[in-house]
Order: structure tokens, then sequence, then C-alpha cells
């Protein structure tokens, strides 16, 4: 079966702060923008069905000059909004509208899925998982500290992970409860599996990948361009 695909690439990546590139997704890494590695990966994938591409009205001309070696072909562009999660909801209606059963949502700042990955995650999907989430166990020990920095405790670690994408669902099921979300006035969920969790979607776990990080910081783009200059030498 043939999972639809929506990429978020609307975000203005503020935390890693300005650059002549333009926002994080759009700056290089190793040959090429970000974004353009995160799209072959899924136009390459043999389990892919449409792509939809959630981007920023502005960005419209980055987005195609990023974009214009990618080997993707008939990808569906369409307007985000002011966060993630108006973001993917307009991504959802895109995919809906021409008929996909089943959607992969994935950060356009993850350019290092693979595709081992997007296979665990298509394959945990059934009748009665509808929902799937890959996940890397935490490592570090946490701490929960006050404002002032001073520990108030230590979190066990047991049971705790990491959230990651591409999150797998049946699309009329995360369709429904993004549009529930949104008519409760809810903008804020950071992901799409506790938009699942909150309106008592099952949520399964697949084992994520540690490579599949999430770009946010100016540091992280410039260890993701050392690492994919470092495997081209
Ligand atoms: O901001 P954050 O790192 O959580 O963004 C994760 C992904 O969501 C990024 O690929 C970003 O472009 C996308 N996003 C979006 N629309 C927003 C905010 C973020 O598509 N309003």
């Amino acid at each position: 079966f043939k999972c639809g695909v929506v990429i978020v690439a609307a975000g203005r990546g503020e935390r890693a702060g300005q650059s002549a590139e333009g926002p994080k997704q759009y700056r290089t890494i190793g040959d090429r923008p970000v974004i353009a590695h995160t799209l072959d990966t899924f136009a390459t994938w043999p389990g892919a069905g449409p792509i939809v591409v959630v981007i920023h009205p502005d960005d419209e001309a980055l987005f195609d000059a990023a974009c214009k070696r990618s080997v993707a072909s008939d990808v569906i562009i369409v307007h985000g909004g002011a966060t993630r999660q108006i973001s993917v909801l307009a991504g959802l209606e895109a995919l809906a509208d021409i008929g996909a059963r089943r959607v992969m949502i994935h950060d356009a700042v993850r350019p290092f899925a693979d595709h081992a990955l997007l296979s665990r995650c298509a394959a945990a999907l059934s009748e009665d998982v509808r929902a799937v989430l890959p996940a890397v166990a935490v490592a570090d020990t946490l701490k929960r500290a006050g404002k002032d920095g001073m520990v108030t405790e230590t979190v066990p670690r047991d049971g705790l992970y990491g959230a990651q994408t591409p999150q797998t669902f049946d699309l009329q099921a995360i369709l429904a409860a993004h549009r529930e979300a949104a008519r409760s006035g809810r903008t804020d969920f950071t992901d799409d599996a506790s938009i699942a969790e909150w309106t008592g979607l099952k949520v399964v776990l697949v084992e994520g990948a540690v490579d599949n990080v999430k770009l946010t910081l100016k540091r992280d783009i410039a260890m993701a361009d050392e690492k994919l200059n470092r495997i081209a030498l």
C-alpha cells in the first residue's frame, strides 16, 4: 500500500538565526538544500504515494530554486500557517482531496530519515493501528529544574522516548483529529501523535533512527553540512 506524504516546511526557523539563504529548510548541507535531501528521500522510496509540501507563501521562489534538481515529480504545493499544526492540517486537506488513504507527516528539517525507517513506519499501520510514531529511547539522565537553575528532581528515563517523524496515520483518522483540535481552538500541538492521543486514538511506537535528528539550531545545520561533506570525500 502506498502512503501519501505531507512534508511541512512553512516554518520561519527562528531558532537557527538569520541567513541569506532563508529559513533553515533552504540552507545548503552537502550539495543541496536541506529540503531537497528530505524530498528526495521520500520521492525515491517505493512506498510513497502523492507528496504534498507545505511552504510559507513568501517562499515560492526559494522552494522552486531549492528543489529544481529534485527527483520528485508532480509535488503538490500548499501554503502553511502560523503554527506547525495549522501547516499540517493544510497538507492533510490537500491529500484528502486527492483521495489518499494513508499519510506520513514529516518535518522538512529532518533530512536524514532513511528508507528502512519509512518502511518500518508504514509496515506498522493496520486496520487496528491507525497511528504510528517513530521514537528513540532517551539516552541522557533527565533532570527537572526550576527557572532559577536549581535541580528539583531526577526524572526516571525508563519508558521515555524522543518523538520523531515521519509519524504515520490512517488519513481520515488523523484528519478528523486535526479538525477537532482546530475546532477546539488549540493550535499549539507540536506533533501529530499528540493530537491523535488527545482524541483518544491509540498510538503505537516503532524504533526511530538515531541519525534522524531535527535541524533546529544554527549549529545543527553546520554539523549536518560537515557530516555530508565528510561522506562525500
Ligand atoms: O519549529 P519546528 O522545528 O518544530 O518545525 C518543525 C517543522 O515544521 C519544520 O519543517 C517547519 O518548517 C515546519 N513548520 C511549518 N509551519 C509552521 C511552523 C513549523 O510547516 N508554522
